[in-house]
């Protein structure tokens, strides 16, 4: 989708639709005042005689309204003015989108109420819009062999009226936003797709086709040979179950300064989650094919790194493998070599995301990275402590960690920190080998960072938790594309100070 900014008077543009938006008190805002008044009152008397409430996410289409340039005038419901905030704008413009999807309007402006300039800035607001609008027009890459619906007609979208003196500042938003928006629909597409579609061999073939489709960057990926050769034990121990052939995927992106110290993503991979010997009961077991969204947020990252040319050095670092069950699987109580040479005794064979990793964060040392991100859905105990609204993050710098929550806040992308404190580790002693994979329920998600803390010793490194967050179950399911726009934030002002 195309997008723009505009500033000046909303009733003079001429497009398929005009987007306004009207409180739950029938209360207007500044701007749908300013139309109503051209339109003779035309929006009152609508509301007036009760026939739109306002509620947050209602809407209503209106055709051919006298005084207006545009053909259509869409009113959408802001909720309550006294909790509108950034949110309420969101949902309202993600409302009204979805409502133009359903029509052939090609062309809308969106004159909704703005937040707080304190809470969202013409940046962050030009940048959210194209986001949202972008989300919303997302298509889930079904394979249903009927009759597909037609494809949203909605090309072209204007957001203001901003001061003259914003549009610039909008105008980039609005570009990272668009950007933004296509690595989610990357991202969102590989991780719908099957687990016999999307193999390890499948996404070292999408970080191939990165970079043949970006000259910034640069991906091979190591066969199960290659990976014995790096002693990762851990990471063998995983795949060893499946038939399916592992990759150790390695990206890079050169947009900073040559020799500056990179910034290493490391995503986990793991294309279906059996559980492998420890098995997992057949409730929603299918679910286990997003298990790789950590991978797929890596290799949307480097795409969208890409297309920004953000100049920052980059390293993506993808273990990616099945877990399954079988005559060759690990079984509870194996013990194994991870490639850094702490003994691991893997417990339960469900705790693959953490073995996978330790091998991966221990590669990231080489590089001597500026700091260390992994994303993972690594644990339900994440789940159950945040729901979906929240990724977890830990890790050994706190500093690092904030900066990551303060970018899910401007990204509308929300991540919590929870604590990483030194006792979670001591629950992962065991008699027979240097640590545990395991440590039973309490605290899971911060005793599978504690696991993975071992082997980030000395590195600035943060874990992101997305178990919870990176898909939608039941009705709506789906990959959601986050944490990308958390983390596009993150490398945009790593990139641009
Ligand atoms: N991929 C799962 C975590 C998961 C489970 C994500 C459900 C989203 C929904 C991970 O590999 C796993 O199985 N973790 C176990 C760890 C346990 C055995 C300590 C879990 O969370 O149950
Ligand atoms: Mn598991
Ligand atoms: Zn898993």
């Amino acid at each position: 989708m195309q997008c723009s900014a505009y500033s000046g008077q909303t009733i003079a543009r001429r497009a398929d639709c005009l987007v306004i938006g009207v409180f739950e008190s029938r209360e207007l805002g500044a701007e749908a005042r300013a139309v109503d008044r051209a339109l003779r009152g035309r929006v009152r008397g609508l509301l007036q005689r009760g026939d739109f409430a306002g509620r947050a996410g209602e809407s209503l289409l209106l055709a051919d309204v006298p005084g207006l340039r545009a053909t259509r005038l869409l009113l959408v419901g802001l909720g309550a003015a006294r909790n509108y905030h950034r949110r309420g704008w969101r949902r309202a413009l993600t409302a009204a989108v979805t409502a133009l999807a359903r029509t052939r309007v090609a062309s809308a402006v969106f004159a909704l109420e703005r937040p707080d300039e304190r809470e969202l800035d013409d940046y962050t607001l030009a940048r959210s819009a194209a986001e949202a609008c972008g989300a919303a027009l997302y298509r889930i890459n079904d394979l249903k062999t009927g009759k597909r619906p037609p494809a949203p007609s909605l090309a072209r979208a204007s957001f203001g009226p901003f001061a003259a003196g914003g549009l610039a500042d909008a105008r980039r938003g609005l570009g990272d936003g668009s950007a933004i928006a296509g690595s989610a629909a990357l991202l969102r597409n590989i991780a719908n797709l099957p687990g016999n579609i999307c193999t390890p061999r499948y996404l070292a073939a999408q970080a191939a086709q990165l970079a043949r489709s970006h000259r910034s960057v640069r991906a091979r990926a190591l066969n199960e040979a290659q990976i014995r050769r790096l002693k990762m034990g851990c990471f063998l121990a995983v795949t060893r179950g499946s038939a399916e052939p592992p990759r150790f995927i390695i990206l890079e992106h050169r947009g900073g300064r040559r020799g500056a110290a990179p910034l290493v993503l490391v995503g986990k991979g793991v294309t279906f989650d059996s559980g492998g010997i420890s098995i997992k009961d057949a409730n929603a077991m299918d679910e286990m094919k997003f298990d790789m969204c950590g991978a797929a947020t890596v290799l949307a990252a480097f795409d969208l790194a890409a297309r920004l040319k953000l100049r920052l050095n980059l390293v993506g670092l993808i273990p990616a493998c099945e877990n399954m069950p079988g005559g060759r699987a690990i079984k509870p109580g194996d013990i194994v070599t991870s490639a850094d040479g702490q003994t691991v005794e893997i417990l339960n064979t469900d705790a693959e995301g953490r073995l996978i990793l330790s091998d991966a964060l221990h590669y990231a040392r080489r590089y001597r990275p500026a700091a260390v991100i992994d994303m993972a859905t690594l644990t339900g105990a994440c789940v159950v402590a945040l729901g979906a609204h929240h990724t977890g993050v830990m890790g050994n710098d706190d500093e690092l960690a904030r900066e990551l929550v303060a970018s899910g806040k401007r990204a509308d992308d929300r991540a919590w920190q929870l604590p990483l404190t030194e006792e979670y580790g001591e629950q992962l002693k065991t008699n027979f080998a240097d640590v545990a994979n395991v440590a039973g329920r309490d605290g899971g998600a911060i005793t599978a960072a504690a696991f993975l803390g071992r082997f980030t010793k000395g590195m600035k490194w943060a874990h992101l938790d997305i178990a919870g967050t990176a898909w939608l179950s039941g009705a709506q399911k789906s990959a959601t594309g986050r944490p990308l726009a958390l983390l596009g934030d993150f490398m945009i002002r790593r990139a641009r100070g």
